[in-house]
């Protein structure tokens, strides 16, 4: 789960071409034949007819009392035909072979670095996307694109070579023929340019709601638990009936436009056939033209009829490969704000000093902590207080740069912490968060997240230290018991501790508990703090906690309250002083011993 390589910078008025020419220069030497083949195809396909007017004025002058054609010159005209056919054919299909599969690669590409880029992304981004929205455009939007640059483009080249090849080899017939029946092609080009618009505008609109329906789905099954314990099933199912209904009147609203595109060029190819008969066949009666020269001319138009009817479909294609690689390309050019430096610090060695001076953050327009100032000298243990949303998470979250601080610095070892490498201070820093996350993985995996090929005694020590071992025998598999999505399968207590063993199997300097034993037992987390004693006697250690226990056995307490630091001191000279923390303290070891007076 390493972060990749992030992708370079995209800039610019029109970043989807960029993004298109871009992945498309990999692969150029496979497009460039594939593109050669199909202008030979479209120049192949022009040549039946001449064969075919040679024939005709052939049988012409026979019938006008020349000298005929033998059976066999007339077989002979036959199997070119086949032969030339069978030529464009295998032309057209080595083509579409050859890009089709390119699009492929084309596309595995894409999906790989998609998945790169978003383990770069931060928080930030997170909290701004929701997961159905991205998982949509990383499927559905990613199949669009490669359609678009596998067989829409190809299918493009042929339409476009076809139309210009057609075009010469009309004016060889005749030349007024010729611009007669292409008269029309500048409005058929309006009339494609305003669908195509509305189309993609459509078709965007389309997938952005099946960007919602998908977070739709993501949160309902993952908040199935919750809308079943407040019976909200029915009220969630007519929700999404609502933005279904949006799904398909958008759909609907795409289609029209779409659909409406065929009968059009329908008709432009069919009063091109009627001009020409017009015209043409005027001067094949005042013999500007012979008769087989008239077929050919109208087998011309037959033949680029076809490509003219496919432009219009193309073109709604082209259109809606163009929405989805908008709504790819958005997710390509997210920066995230928390990166390393250029030139990151290197500590040989960790102590685990870590140091805040005028701290201040917000996530928003609220500020969450102001100026707040702290040193907590290395292997020492102190325990931060405060009351619900007083900023504990966000202070912690702050030193393993979940987000930089508006204002103020964070030193460890005296180093600005945005000038390490990601790695190197998150490596540096067992954090075990408030809101657990498990893997759907073994639970020997998911322990050995943070380093994984941990021996069996880093992992033992670890399952000791955390209190886990004794809850092993209760899985299936033990150790090697695969745990359901986001570790639904074990208790929040269980889930604690595999994720405070988690941080301790990464042996690191610094460690920090986030409320991480709160759904454990006091007896359980006496014992726990009993093993972790001795394991953060050499680390630097912040624990977030309630419990009496917890706080007497710090080496510093540390109040907050509103985003300030209001009490620090030792717990025994805190409680002297009866302010905050002695209030605290004295509530909080009321409500303990009530809980142990209560009947087991
Ligand atoms: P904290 O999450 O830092 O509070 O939020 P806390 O001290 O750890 O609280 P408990 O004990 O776990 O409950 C501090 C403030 O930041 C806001 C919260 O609403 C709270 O007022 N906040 C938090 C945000 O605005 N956005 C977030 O993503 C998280
Ligand atoms: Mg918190």
């Amino acid at each position: 789960m390493r972060a990749g390589a992030a992708t370079p910078v995209l800039a610019g008025p029109e970043p989807r071409l960029r993004l298109a020419l871009r992945y498309l220069s990999h692969y150029r030497g496979r497009y460039a034949i594939g593109f050669a083949a199909i202008l030979g195809a479209s120049l192949v396909v022009m040549l039946p007819p001449i064969v075919l007017r040679d024939a005709i004025d052939a049988l012409n002058l026979g019938v006008e009392g020349g000298p005929a054609p033998t059976m066999g010159t007339l077989i002979w005209y036959g199997l070119v035909i086949v032969g030339l056919a069978m030529i464009e054919g295998f032309l057209r299909f080595a083509a579409r072979l050859l890009v089709s599969g390119t699009s492929r690669d084309l596309e595995y590409e894409l999906r790989n670095d998609l998945a790169a880029h978003q383990m770069t992304l931060d928080r930030t981004f997170y909290l701004r996307s929701q997961t159905g929205d991205l998982m949509a455009r990383c499927t559905n939007d990613l199949q669009t694109v490669r359609d678009l640059l596998g067989p829409t483009l190809i299918d493009l080249a042929r339409i476009l070579t076809m139309l210009i090849a057609g075009f010469f080899f009309l004016l060889t017939v005749n030349t007024r023929l010729a611009l007669i029946s292409y008269a029309y092609l500048p409005i058929v080009a309006i009339v494609i340019g305003a669908f195509g618009k509305q189309v993609e505008e459509r078709y965007g609109r389309v997938q952005e709601q099946f960007g919602a329906l998908s977070a739709r789905v993501q949160e309902n099954i993952s908040g199935m638990r919750t809308i079943k314990a407040y019976a909200q099933e029915e009220n969630e199912t007519a929700a999404f009936g609502v933005a279904n209904r949006e799904m398909m009147r958008r759909s609907m609203s795409w289609a029209y436009w779409t659909a409406g595109l065929f009968p059009l060029m329908t008709l432009a190819t069919g009063a091109s056939v009627i001009l020409v008969l017009w015209f043409g066949g005027a001067d094949v009666l005042r013999g500007d033209i012979t008769l087989g020269q008239f077929v050919q001319f109208n087998s011309y138009l037959l033949i680029l009829s076809n490509p003219l009817l496919a432009l219009g479909w193309n073109i709604t294609v082209l259109q809606q490969g163009a929405a989805s690689l908008k709504r790819i390309s958005e997710v390509l050019s997210a920066r995230p704000l928390i990166a390393d430096p250029d030139v990151p610090v290197v500590l040989e060695q960790v102590k685990g000093e870590i140091v805040l001076r005028g701290v201040t953050f917000g996530y928003g327009a609220d500020v969450v902590l102001r100026e707040v100032d702290l040193t907590i000298p290395a292997g020492t243990t102190i325990a931060l207080v405060g009351v619900t949303g007083a900023g504990k998470t966000s202070l912690v979250e702050l030193l393993v740069r979940m987000y930089d601080p508006t204002d103020g610095e964070i030193l460890l070892d005296g180093i600005d912490i945005r000038r390490l490498s990601l790695s190197q201070l998150r490596d540096s820093i067992g954090f075990v968060p408030q809101e657990t996350f498990l893997f759907s993985d073994m639970l020997s995996d998911n322990i050995a997240f943070g380093r994984p090929g941990s021996s069996d005694e880093a992992v033992r020590y670890a399952l000791a230290t955390s209190q886990l071992e004794n809850d092993i025998p209760q899985f299936t598999h033990g150790l090697a018991t695969v745990i359901g999505e986001r570790g639904v399968t074990l208790s929040g207590g269980q889930k604690q501790r595999a994720a405070l063993a988690r941080a301790v199997i990464k042996d690191p300097p610094v460690l920090i508990l986030d409320d991480a034993l709160s759904h454990v037992d006091t007896h359980t987390e006496e014992e726990i703090l009993r093993r972790l004693s001795e394991f953060m006697r050499s680390r630097t250690t912040i624990i977030v906690a309630h419990r009496t226990t917890t706080l007497a056995s710090a080496d510093v307490v540390v109040v907050l309250d509103d985003g300030r630091i209001v009490e620090t001191g030792t717990h025994a000279e805190l409680l002297a002083r009866e302010g905050m923390y002695s209030r605290f303290f004295l509530r909080q070891q009321l409500v303990e011993e009530l809980v142990e007076d209560l009947p087991a």
